[in-house]
């Protein structure tokens, strides 16, 4: 797909009308204008507004400020809102449309891999609260996403990164031939549309299978668990990408050590998340690791459910009492 022709994907599930396209300050100047032309040319009414850039602007305030100009605009029920970003403005965006009137069209446009892979994919839209990370939010499906794979060449390396460690867990929870192709950085960058359509019809079959996140979907979690907890001890200094890796990296040790998985499976995992570049070292003390864990909103009744691994391309959820999710730490 390609960004100067979303007027013409948009007139496939929107018969004219208005589009508010939402966006940050660093996508803006590269790519809100192409945008911006395509759908007028496409015959639709269009507003944008640009956000500063960053995690820290998903917030209830700002949430609140969208829902008045969309009401500004105005946006009626058959208009769309358009996201134009990385995962801050999908999910951002994508609540604003979950909510605005109790529910009106929303289109993502990931710009970053991370989004393009993950986020702007399955319906899951939400804010941080000052309590902690996405936790006020909605399922609320897009009615389009446009993958345009030419948007990420302008990422830097550390953005890239990012979103590897979430194509490297696709390969890990579901596609052993998709792990195997991710050890040559240049292939991947290559071949980079293709990964991101494997990476997005794994999700699709999770989501299809689970849309409401109870049961087989948190598959698509491993190593989050371990990965949010340090992303949070970090006050998120320590970005997604580079926490879930940690968190992969741990999970199978853990694996490996309970022999869950095998302990080549173990170092093939640690081998690929080094080649990307990661720090795999658990930057915090394991007693502040547990404590955060328990705050992740993803517990259930006394216990958490951790992704384990059987072996590359195979996970398992196991749903585990606290003490002993403590005794694997
Ligand atoms: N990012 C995990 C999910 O969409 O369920």
């Amino acid at each position: 797909m390609e960004l100067d022709k979303i007027g013409e994907y948009v007139k496939e599930v929107q018969d004219g009308g208005t589009l508010a396209v939402i966006t940050e300050d660093r996508v803006a100047p590269l790519y809100l204008d192409r945008c911006l032309r395509s759908l007028r040319a496409a015959g639709f009414r269009t507003a944008e507004m640009v956000l500063p850039a960053g995690e820290a602007t998903k917030n209830g305030g700002q949430y609140l400020d969208l829902l008045e100009f969309c009401a500004e605009v105005p946006l009626t029920r058959t208009d769309g809102i358009v996201a134009l970003g990385g995962g801050m403005v999908g999910d951002l965006a994508g609540f604003t449309a979950a909510t605005f009137l109790r529910g009106i069209r929303v289109i993502q446009v990931p710009t970053t891999l991370l989004a393009a892979v993950d986020s702007s994919v399955g319906g899951k839209t939400a804010i941080d609260l000052p309590a902690g990370k996405n936790l006020a939010g909605a399922f609320h499906q897009p009615a389009l996403v446009v993958q345009d794979p030419s948007l990420l060449d302008s990422l830097p390396e550390d953005i890239f990164r990012d979103g590897m460690a979430e194509v490297i867990k696709y390969g890990i929870i579901a596609d052993l031939d998709l792990f195997s192709e991710l050890g040559d950085p240049a292939w991947v960058r290559a071949h980079i549309g293709t990964v991101i359509d494997r990476c997005v019809s794994i999700k699709k079959s999770f989501v299809e299978a689970d849309e409401f996140d109870r049961g087989l979907r948190h598959m698509l979690n491993f190593g989050h668990t371990i990965g949010h907890a340090v992303e949070q001890l970090s006050r998120f200094t320590i970005s997604h990408g580079s926490a879930v890796a940690i968190g992969m990296a741990r999970m199978a040790e853990i694996s490996a050590a309970q022999s869950w998985c095998s302990e080549e499976d173990r170092d093939r995992i640690r081998a690929l998340l080094r080649v990307w570049g990661f720090d795999l070292a658990v930057p915090y003390p394991k007693e502040a690791v547990f404590r955060a864990l328990c705050a992740d909103k993803k517990r259930e009744n006394g216990g958490l459910s951790l992704v384990t691994l059987d072996r590359i391309g195979a996970c398992r959820i196991r749903p585990l009492p606290l003490e002993e999710v403590e005794a694997l730490l």
